[in-house]
């Protein structure tokens, strides 16, 4: 046991800040004794030692730079392609597949004994340029099939879960039935593209675990999000879809961010009453609209990692968790989501330099205080 003055000074020797408010010391104080104890235990471990998963999203050229490689190896206890696995990607044109990335990825993620998450077979989003000129409602379904099988089955076996259907519910822009109105795959063959995707993917790799990823379930908005998610599930179930678990994105933050604990473990708890599984797909903390003030930015980030965490794991059906990136050194908010007065963003549980942030804390703090699965 170390003295709680010395815990602090490691805290902020390990954060590289200085300024804590008395609340936080002491709410870093109340989970000092297993910091104390194992400040060495990776989220990756803390994560299995409650039969939980943990880890992020990332890209081949990324994983190449040895510190980062090191780093993700340690924290991540299974990977996904944040970009390789999309149409754009993976489709250079109608008739052939770049499976470069998608291989190396694989070896990397059997050499360091990770889990790999696939993402995503069918999106409307990031498709490659010739896919409108090409793909057409007497073709579509043959290319949707085609595609999944092909793809799945190039490492059938060795995936974890499948990201099958990627945001099929629209906040704007919906059916009635909240099916995304835009989506090139709705325009052409109608909500059954949604069955058809998943059939062919259990046939593909039976072995994988076939996910629905889905955005904008988090936030306490009445957008009707949640209830169509939840229709559309039962659905599926209904017509014997081969389906096992509901991803929830989990990008947090930004403008008048909402969190509701009691609505958002209500709404857990309909997804688990429909026999599924719940994976935390994407999660990020947006500051993009929080002061600039470093330590302080980094509290307001930290607080929503914790207040959302311990209450998703209260719901046993959550069985993982992966954020969308592990450093801010290298995260998709730099670009999606910037800051006006241009400060680097500060989204993920490490920062820059690859250091532990009060986000890793409030992360690793979520795993060691749920109940073991
Ligand atoms: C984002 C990636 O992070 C970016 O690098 C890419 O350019 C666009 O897509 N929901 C998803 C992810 O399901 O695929 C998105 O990823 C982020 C939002």
């Amino acid at each position: 046991m170390i003295s709680r003055r010395l815990f602090i000074e490691n805290i902020i020797k390990t954060l590289g800040i200085s300024a804590f408010s008395a609340g936080l010391i002491d709410r870093l104080i109340v989970n000092s004794l297993t910091y104390a104890q194992n400040n060495d235990l990776s989220l990756k471990n803390r994560a299995a030692a409650k039969g939980l998963f943990y880890g992020a999203a990332s890209f081949k050229r990324v994983l190449s730079y040895p510190d980062f490689s090191k780093t993700f190896i340690e924290e991540c206890g299974i990977l996904v392609p944040e970009w390789e696995l999309k149409w754009r990607a993976l489709r250079p044109t109608p008739t052939s597949y770049d499976f470069n990335a998608f291989d190396w990825l694989i070896n990397f993620t059997s050499k360091n004994n990770m889990k790999f998450r696939g993402h995503t077979l069918v999106w409307h989003d990031d498709l490659p340029a010739w896919f409108s000129n090409t793909v057409n409602s007497s073709n579509a379904k043959k290319y949707l099939q085609d595609h999944i099988l092909t793809v799945m089955k190039r490492h059938a076996g060795k995936i974890h879960s499948w990201d099958v259907v990627n945001e099929p519910i629209a906040m704007w822009d919906k059916h009635p039935d909240g099916l995304r109105a835009s989506s090139p795959w709705y325009k052409l063959l109608g909500p059954e593209y949604i069955e058809i995707a998943f059939r062919t993917a259990s046939e593909a790799d039976p072995n994988a675990m076939l996910v629905l990823n889905q955005n904008h379930l988090e936030q306490d908005k009445d957008d009707g999000t949640r209830s169509s998610v939840l229709k559309l599930l039962k659905r599926l179930k209904f017509t014997g879809t081969p389906i096992h678990a509901l991803g929830i994105e989990s990008h947090l933050g930004g403008k008048d961010y909402s969190f509701n604990k009691s609505k958002f473990k209500a709404f857990l708890s309909n997804v688990a009453d429909i026999g599924l599984k719940i994976i935390i797909t994407e999660l990020d903390v947006m500051d993009q609209y929080m002061p600039k003030d470093i330590s302080l930015r980094d509290k307001m980030v930290a607080n929503i990692y914790e207040e959302y965490l311990s209450t998703a794991l209260s719901e046993s059906a959550v069985i993982g968790v992966l954020t969308w990136g592990l450093s801010d050194r290298y995260t998709w908010l730099s670009k999606f989501a910037p800051r006006e007065d241009k400060a680097q963003v500060r989204p993920l549980p490490l920062d820059q330099n690859l250091q532990r942030k009060l986000a890793w804390y409030s992360i690793a703090n979520a795993f060691d205080n749920t109940r073991a699965r």
